[in-house]
């Protein structure tokens, strides 16, 4: 150990911390309803272009400055360069990491009262009854969403209390895992469905006259939101790694795994989605209304309803445990607060905004910013704006600013990298990265 501070015990425990941060509703609600508003199959490709060109450079960029200083965000940029300036992509950062932190617990929110409808057999009912449009909308407007996001940050919060290692390893080790053979098994039966070719053909075949502006920052966002990347979320954990993890070998297989949970999303839902005459582009509430369906149809329903809703409410506890990770760690080494304040600090401002997000399926549908409700606002602007901004902010920094030495001692790690893939990669992070993400931003303001 370098310093005092705690880190991940086990290699196993790398992967399956980064991991369980990027596998969450990102891969499971947000992707499904993104790829369906965005037209399927060209959405798809161009989404796994952007994860492999400029999601990986940036992971790594992440986990060198990370690493490398063994600080949180802005603690990161202060250690690597004099300017203030450079910092404030730290604040740009913490303010994500809040509004995300925010909307998300409204989902993950919904994920539990899912979970208590299957438990109590309301939701098998709703299904068999033809009623989960109306239910859900008459769920996500009452008061009973407001309570759940509350409950869900206040779970969260007690975990985050418990310390690095204690909570946040040891419950993705063994969670992880069954998560992704629980998809396996719905996928299989997804793909028996009457309509499974039409929802494949959806998913996988591009419809390139599909592409435009809107599509493109969506597939960015949803790479970066899908990633945790561009807001300190994997600085602050990489952080915690210790000198031998490989960078660049982890950084591909989180990367990897998260897009093949995304597409194993996708396959469960699209052929569902034909199969029952839903709309793919039902936006936030899609998945929330297939999902019900095919566990009503599946043998043993109700069981694989309630161990689903449980694993979706466990991976977004890992995922909301990384975001206030990187608040936390801010309040702590930069403002000097002890772990408790800045955890309650945390769970208070989320607990107001994620009330308004909340509320603006209900009582604030009617209040919009540019023809966006609150959720939505918090949403696109994290999710479409700061998170790729901060990835070039983070990307032009490690690439131009830092000390090449520094690049290769942290991707050598222990052992060694090879002068290509130092020289790819250094590449990338100076012009791909950066030069890809100004010209989807462009293409948005209709520039280009
Ligand atoms: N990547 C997470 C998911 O897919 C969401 C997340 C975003 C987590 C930003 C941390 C930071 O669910």
């Amino acid at each position: 150990m370098t310093d005092q501070r705690a880190q991940f015990g086990t290699r196993l425990g790398v992967i399956a911390t980064t991991v369980g941060s990027a596998v969450g509703l990102g891969n499971i609600w947000r992707f499904p309803y993104e790829a369906g508003a965005h037209g399927g199959g060209a959405f798809l490709l161009i989404y796994i272009g952007f994860i492999f060109l400029i999601g990986v450079p940036v992971i790594c960029a992440e986990f060198i400055m990370g690493r490398g200083t063994r600080r949180n965000i802005f603690g990161a940029f202060r250690a690597l360069h004099s300017s203030r300036y450079w910092a404030w992509t730290g604040y740009m950062g913490i303010l994500a990491s809040i509004l995300i932190l925010s909307f998300y617990s409204v989902v993950a929110g919904w994920t539990m009262e899912y979970l208590a409808e299957a438990l109590t057999g309301t939701l098998d009912a709703a299904s068999a009854g033809g009623e989960l449009h109306d239910a859900f909308d008459n769920f996500a407007a009452g008061p009973r969403s407001v309570m759940w996001t509350l409950i869900f940050l206040a779970i969260n919060a007690v975990i985050l209390f418990r310390g690095v290692r204690g909570g946040i390893e040891r419950a993705s080790n063994v969670l992880m895992p069954v998560l992704f053979i629980i998809l396996i098994i719905f996928c299989i039966n997804s793909l028996t469905m009457p309509e499974a070719a039409e929802g494949l053909r959806f998913l996988f075949r591009p419809d390139f006259t599909k592409v435009d502006s809107s599509m493109l920052i969506g597939a960015l966002g949803q790479a970066f939101f899908s990633l945790s990347l561009g807001l300190g979320t994997l600085m602050t954990y990489s952080s915690y790694f210790s000198d031998s993890t490989p960078l660049v070998k982890s950084a591909v297989t989180t990367a990897s795994l998260d897009t093949l949970v995304a597409i194993l999303a996708g396959i469960i839902i699209f052929p569902a989605v034909f199969t029952y005459g839903c709309e793919p582009a039902a936006g936030p509430k899609l998945v929330f209304e297939v999902l019900p369906s095919i566990f009503h149809q599946m043998p043993g329903g109700p069981i694989w309803a309630i161990l689903f809703f449980f694993l979706l409410f466990l991976a977004s506890l890992t995922s909301t445990i990384s975001m206030s990770e990187i608040c936390i760690a801010f309040f702590c080494e930069q403002l000097g607060m002890s772990r408790r304040r800045a955890t309650l600090l945390n769970t208070v401002i989320a607990m107001s905004l994620g009330t308004l997000c909340a509320l603006s399926f209900g009582a604030f549908s009617g209040f919009t910013v540019c023809g966006l409700t609150i959720f939505n606002l918090f949403d696109y602007l994290s999710s479409n704006i700061m998170l790729p901004l901060g990835g070039m902010l983070i990307s032009i920094f490690a690439g131009w600013i830092v000390d090449r030495r520094i690049l290769r001692s942290q991707l050598a790690g222990t052992g060694r990298i090879s002068t290509p893939l130092l020289r790819t990669i250094t590449f990338c992070l100076r012009y791909v990265a950066p030069a890809a993400i100004l010209l989807v931003f462009l293409s948005g303001l209709d520039i280009i």
